[in-house]
């Protein structure tokens, strides 16, 4: 274990992380950053607990291997289902020094202050969705400003993203489905949670079928904010972080498939390597 700086790592179980990481990239142009897709695995969303638990470990102590003191868990799945025992069962005996991050408290948080009615709606993945999560961190984060949290789990969405489906009728029937679906079930709904980090993309579909009025909640913008935070907090942290504008992308699947896919949501050209378990 070492105190040298290094990267901060980024993890999703595929693309969706791009969007957190994008965001990153333009709040903190001067820090290194090492993307890791485990696309070869995804989706996590219909994984099990310990299933997901054990790929993310996996991914963490990789991303540690390659010198990162600090790594977010770009993923809801990733977040709701290992993050609170990498923290609490698994640092303190592999990497006491170092830190992983996830994307849900950040989001409760912002949620809180956006909603009017406290009426919270949550779409994400069928792993997410199960875990309630996002209505217990509600419920513990929000102040007592959500009184009710409906959710609906959007299994094809992700698989629609991975396989670059996005304009097609068949992502606006899953999308337009879903909605419909939580929307039924609370008329006093504000506010939308896209629970999913890969969710950004299918953004155009989404407000196709939202009614006017309703909030959308997008994580890379948030989770950014909160990083900032975090890193302002926490300075020793901070510097550890290295600063030479470098971002770096692995993938556990095809390299030429993930470098084109990824240029494609992030709008320019990125050279990947393939990494293994
Ligand atoms: N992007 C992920 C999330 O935020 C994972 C989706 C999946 O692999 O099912 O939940």
């Amino acid at each position: 274990m070492t105190n040298h700086a290094g990267p901060i790592g980024v993890f999703d179980s595929g693309y969706g992380g791009l969007t957190v990481l994008k965001e990153f990239v333009k709040d903190f142009p001067e820090y290194d950053f090492i993307y890791l897709g485990d696309n070869a695995r995804t989706p996590y969303g219909t994984r099990s607990f310990d299933v997901v638990y054990e790929y993310t470990l996996q991914a963490v102590k990789k991303l540690f291997d390659m010198g990162c003191p600090l790594v977010i868990l770009a993923c809801n799945t990733a977040s709701a289902k290992a993050l609170r025992n990498i923290q609490q069962l698994d640092l303190p005996r592999i990497a006491p020094d170092r830190r992983v991050l996830g994307v849900i408290r950040p989001s409760v948080e912002k949620v809180a202050e956006m909603t009017h009615t406290g009426h919270i709606g949550v779409l994400g993945t069928n792993g997410t969705v199960a875990s309630e999560s996002y209505p217990i961190e509600l419920e513990k984060w929000s102040g007592g400003r959500v009184v009710s949290t409906v959710q609906e789990a959007c299994p094809m969405w992700v698989p629609i993203v991975e396989n670059n489906e996005i304009d097609t009728p068949g992502a606006e029937y899953f999308v337009q489905k879903n909605i419909a679906n939580l929307l039924a079930r609370d008329q006093k709904m504000d506010t939308i949670i896209l629970g999913c980090t890969h969710y950004p993309l299918l953004i155009r579909q989404i407000k196709k079928f939202l009614p006017e009025g309703i909030n959308i909640l997008e994580q890379g913008k948030i989770v950014s904010e909160s990083l900032k935070g975090y890193l302002d907090r926490h300075l020793e942290m901070n510097n550890r972080c290295s600063k030479k504008g470098t971002v770096i992308y692995y993938t556990t699947e095809n390299v030429d498939i993930f470098e084109q896919k990824a240029g494609f949501f992030l709008g320019h050209n990125v050279s990947a390597s393939q990494l293994h378990f």
